[in-house]
C-alpha cells in the first residue's frame, strides 16, 4: 500500500503518480488534498508519513510545489526516510542506500515526464542492505537521541 499525498500546488502530479500505479497494480490511499483550494502542506504529509511510520502503509509518495516543505514534514515523524528527488539517479541510489521509504517531488520544480520516471526507479530500486543497514542504523539511532561517538 503506498501512501500519497500533495498540496494544492501538486494537484495534477499526484493524478500522475495515480496513474503509474493503477498501470502496475499497486493499492494505494490518497490522504489529500483533493482540490486545487490553498491549503497547509503539512496537513496532508503528516497523514501520509504516519501511515507509512505506523505500517498501515509500506510507503508514501508526497508533493507539494517544491517538494521541500513536504519532505521536511515527513522527516519530522519518527521512522521516516522522505527523499525530495528531481532526479532518476538519486531517486534509484536513496532507496538502495538509503532505504528510502517516502519519496518528495516539486511539482513546480520538475516536469512530469522526469516525475514519471523518477517514481518507477524509487519503485523498482530495492534496498542493498550491508554496510548501508549500518548507516541507516545510525540515522534511527540518531531519531533515537542516541549519539554516534
Ligand atoms: C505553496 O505555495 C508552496 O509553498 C508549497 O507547495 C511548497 O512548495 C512548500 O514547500
Amino acid at each position: 500500500m503506498i501512501a500519497l499525498a500533495c498540496d494544492h500546488a501538486a494537484l495534477e502530479l499526484k493524478a500522475e503518480v495515480i496513474k503509474i500505479l493503477e498501470e502496475r497494480g499497486l493499492a494505494y490511499e490518497d490522504f489529500g488534498t483533493y482540490t486545487t483550494d490553498s491549503c497547509h502542506y503539512p496537513i496532508y504529509g503528516a497523514r501520509a508519513a504516519k501511515a507509512v511510520a505506523s505500517g498501515k502503509c509500506d510507503r508514501g509518495i508526497v508533493i507539494c510545489g517544491t517538494g521541500i516543505g513536504i519532505s521536511l514534514v515527513a522527516n519530522k515523524i519518527k521512522g521516516i526516510r522522505c527523499s525530495l528527488c528531481s532526479d532518476v539517479y538519486s531517486a534509484k541510489m536513496t532507496r538502495a542506500h538509503n532505504d528510502s521509504n517516502m519519496l518528495a517531488m516539486g511539482a513546480r520544480v520538475i516536469g512530469v515526464e522526469i516525475a514519471k520516471e523518477i517514481v518507477a526507479a524509487w519503485l523498482d530500486t530495492p534496498f542493498e542492505g550491508g554496510r548501508h543497514q549500518t548507516r541507516v542504523d545510525m540515522i534511527t539511532a540518531l531519531e533515537n537521541g542516541e549519539e554516534l561517538e
